[in-house]
């Protein structure tokens, strides 16, 4: 397994699957040990870890279990045999007793502090949002969650979820249609509202939130479509910390110019949706093409993912 994580300073670790529950239709979930006993790596609610699977290489998976629980770790996998490997691989090889590699724990989807959360999830985007409720929760905050998905048998964690908040609102597609977003938003004017789910669904939160001039957190763990105006172009990188300057080719990214020129760089997901490979910027103006970062993030200027973005200016200065 080593090796997957390419650079210098991703810290890779042992785990052992301890137990293995289906939790919906083609969702079944892990709980997690470390290989050689003891306390896991803490985390907070919104983190997430990569997993490594075998030749398709690493996939994001949300931690939904527990932070206060340091022996245990719990991700929750949709099956998708007709996808790109990774939840295939899982499904085939991630048995009770068995091992896998995975990352530390990583959040940008951090909860922050709130007197009132929307929590909206779609299918599988449940994962995330499940200790944040328990955290809001237990902050005696008020909150809302709206759990939307193809049919009951289809939302993991739904009657674990009733039993605790029999408040949640969960609305199965085959029988109450979609989530009605305008009015979920509207329902709660002031709360930030915290999404995860599939494209269409974090497409129409972010848009009818920007609407309604709502704070909103979304996660991704799928790309977003880019909107290009024309063909890539070719700019520089210079690299404040070494003195050197490279030159990105129209056909090449950032990460790969870096990795052939020796400068170590981390990544993952190498489709930005991970953070991984997120670099300080320091002069020049950014083509944000990542899947994470934030509006106010990205007016900043401050930062950028290295594997898909790219540069609007003649030069990037980065701080590497
Ligand atoms: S490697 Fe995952 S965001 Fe760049």
């Amino acid at each position: 397994m080593a090796g997957l994580w390419k650079g210098t300073s991703v810290t890779e670790l042992s785990v052992r699957v301890i137990e293995r529950t289906d939790e919906a239709d083609a969702v079944f979930a892990l709980v997690l040990a470390a290989a050689d006993g003891g306390d896991l790596p803490s985390w907070t609610p919104g983190a997430h870890i990569d997993v490594a699977v075998g030749e398709s290489g690493v996939r994001q998976y949300s931690l939904c279990g527990d932070p206060a629980e340091r022996d245990r770790w719990r991700i929750a996998i949709l099956h998708e045999p007709t996808g790109r490997g990774g939840s295939a691989y899982l499904h085939r090889t991630a048995l009770p007793g068995s091992t896998l590699s995975v990352s530390l724990p990583r959040n940008n989807f951090e909860l922050g502090s709130a007197p009132e959360y929307t929590f909206v999830a779609g299918g599988i985007g449940i994962t995330p949002i499940l200790p944040m409720i328990a955290a809001a929760d237990r902050a005696g905050a008020r909150w809302t969650l709206h759990y939307g998905a193809r049919t009951k048998a289809h939302m993991a964690f739904a009657d674990a979820l009733l039993g605790r908040y029999p408040a949640v609102n969960l609305v199965p597609q085959d029988v109450s249609g979609l989530l009605p977003i305008a009015d979920i938003l509207a329902a709660s004017p002031g709360a930030a509202v915290y999404c995860c789910g599939p494209e269409p669904l974090l497409a129409a939160v972010e848009a009818e939130g920007q609407r309604q001039g709502m704070t909103m957190r979304t996660e991704r763990f799928v790309p977003r479509a880019v909107d290009r105006t024309g063909p890539d172009a070719a700019f520089e990188i210079q690299l404040a910390q070494s003195g050197r300057t490279l030159r990105i080719a129209a056909d090449r990214s950032i990460v790969d110019v870096l990795e052939s020129a020796g400068v170590p760089v981390i990544t993952s997901c190498r489709e930005g949706t991970c953070g991984s490979c997120e670099t300080p910027v320091l002069d020049g103006e950014i083509d944000h093409r990542d899947s994470l970062l934030t509006p106010e993030e990205r007016d900043s200027g401050k930062t950028m993912m290295l594997c898909v973005s790219r540069a609007h200016s003649e030069v990037l200065v980065l701080d590497l």
